[in-house]
């Protein structure tokens, strides 16, 4: 595990289907240890159920200072400074309280029969493609930028491509210069759509754009910035979700038949999909603002702490045989979308959107299956999510996708 012979390397898988073994082995046994990050340096690394929350919920652990050039940092790569903290900065500009609303359960932006007309739409195409199929490339990923851009309220003409968005999610070892082409990319595309947006109004980031200008805090860059974090937090997290998602049902076909019978299951099983997913290809940072005690640790200004809830997820003392897919297991404090301050506001909408796309899946599919076996499926490495390069799939269509001709048969 210590390629150095002293300290493990972190991450140490990129797969979405399954708990690296290591992390397996900490929050067992050892739920705080040292490792050895992207960079070479030494950072804590949490995995811990108790532990993590409490990290995530305790002020003295700042996001903020992760940006900071002189901290010790996880990754070489540093994001605009606008968007390491995005609450803080929507706070400031009176931002808060209608991004919460705008993504939260009462949104009134992306409906749940909105969410199943795209999805029909976009499947029913796929399905009447040729087989095997790439459920990723061919339907999750076009799907996610449709309801990317249904939810802001944005143009999609000249968007970057999907692989241009995904890049800004690179980490690893060296530096990309891709990473802030792309986010350059995004940035100015985002600029140019800003006259149209204040013109129109509507949509979420309409309204965040006229209270932006309202209140005059941030600059046209600084709106760019935070507009592109949006736009890839909506469309990049969702679709690793599902591309994750997707590969842990198709791999449990007693679970997918059971929904097929009673989708009044689906929320419960997307809640159980959402913990028992790995969902990050590296771990969220916070820096020590002072020094704090962990267990019987000792963390010291200026630490890294980086926080894996994946392995938080997977702790057997709050979710009993942890690395089952068990759809009814009673409903548990699952850490998928972070807590505390920084707890991700986005998490009603995306629940919403993968409850209505499974719903659809199911729907237009009778046998939705992998069409190799799950341990061949290849995982992007070093990204900040883990994303499936592919998902070959085969199926029999069923319901209003039949009717447009079955996908045709092919090796
Ligand atoms: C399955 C989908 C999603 C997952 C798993 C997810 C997860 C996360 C996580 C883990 C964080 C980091 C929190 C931290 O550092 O403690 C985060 C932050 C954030 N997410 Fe999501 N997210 C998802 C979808 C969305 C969507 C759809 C939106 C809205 C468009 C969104 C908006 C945000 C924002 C604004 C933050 C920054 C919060 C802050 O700085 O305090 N997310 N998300």
């Amino acid at each position: 595990m210590a390629d150095d012979g002293r300290l493990p390397r972190y991450p140490f898988s990129f797969r979405g289907d399954r708990l690296a073994p290591e992390l397996a082995e900490s929050v067992a046994h050892r739920p705080i240890l040292r490792v050895r990050t992207n960079t070479g340096t030494d950072a804590w690394l949490v995995t811990g159920h108790a532990q993590v929350r409490s990290v995530l919920r305790d002020r003295r652990f700042s996001l903020t200072l992760t940006s900071d050039p002189w901290m010790p940092r996880q990754d070489p790569l540093i994001p605009p400074l606008t968007v390491t903290d995005i609450r803080t900065h929507c706070e400031n500009a009176g931002l808060l309280h209608d991004l919460f609303r705008g993504v939260g359960p009462c949104q009134q932006y992306l409906t749940p029969v909105r969410v199943r007309e795209i999805a029909t739409g976009l499947l029913g195409t796929f399905l009447a493609g040729a087989q095997p199929g790439d459920l990723v490339g061919g339907f999750i990923m076009p799907l996610s930028r449709a309801l990317t851009m249904e939810l802001l309220g944005l143009d999609p003409e000249g968007c970057p491509d999907d692989a241009t968005l995904f890049t800004i999610f690179r980490t690893g070892p060296e530096s990309h210069p891709a990473v802030p082409d792309s986010w350059a990319l995004a940035q100015e595309w985002m600029r140019g759509r800003l006259p149209g947006l204040r013109a129109d109004g509507g949509g979420l980031l309409g309204r965040l754009l006229a209270l932006s200008d309202a209140s005059g805090v941030l600059g046209e860059e600084e709106v760019a910035d935070l507009f592109v974090f949006l736009l890839i937090s909506q469309f990049g997290n969702p679709a690793t979700f599902l591309g994750a998602a997707s590969v842990g049902l198709m791999s449990h076909p007693e679970v997918l038949a059971r929904l097929r019978a009673d989708p009044a299951l689906l929320p419960r099983a997307v809640d159980e999909l959402l913990r028992w997913t790995v969902f990050l290809g590296d771990a969220l940072p916070r820096i020590a603002r002072e020094d704090v005690r962990l267990d019987d640790v000792l963390v010291r200004e200026g630490d890294l702490v980086l926080v894996s809830t994946d392995a938080a997820n997977h702790d057997p003392r709050v979710f009993p045989d942890p690395h089952r897919l068990d759809i009814d297991r009673p409903p548990g404090p699952h850490l998928r979308f972070s807590d505390g301050r920084h707890r991700c506001p986005g998490g009603p909408v995306a629940r919403m959107q993968a409850t209505e796309t499974l719903r659809v899946l199911l729907e237009l599919t009778s046998d939705l299956r992998l069409a190799v076996p799950a341990d061949a499926i290849a995982w992007h490495r070093y990204y900040a999510v883990t994303l499936p390069v592919t998902v070959p799939v085969r199926w029999t269509a069923r319901g209003a996708a039949a009717e447009r001709g079955p996908g045709r048969g092919a090796g």
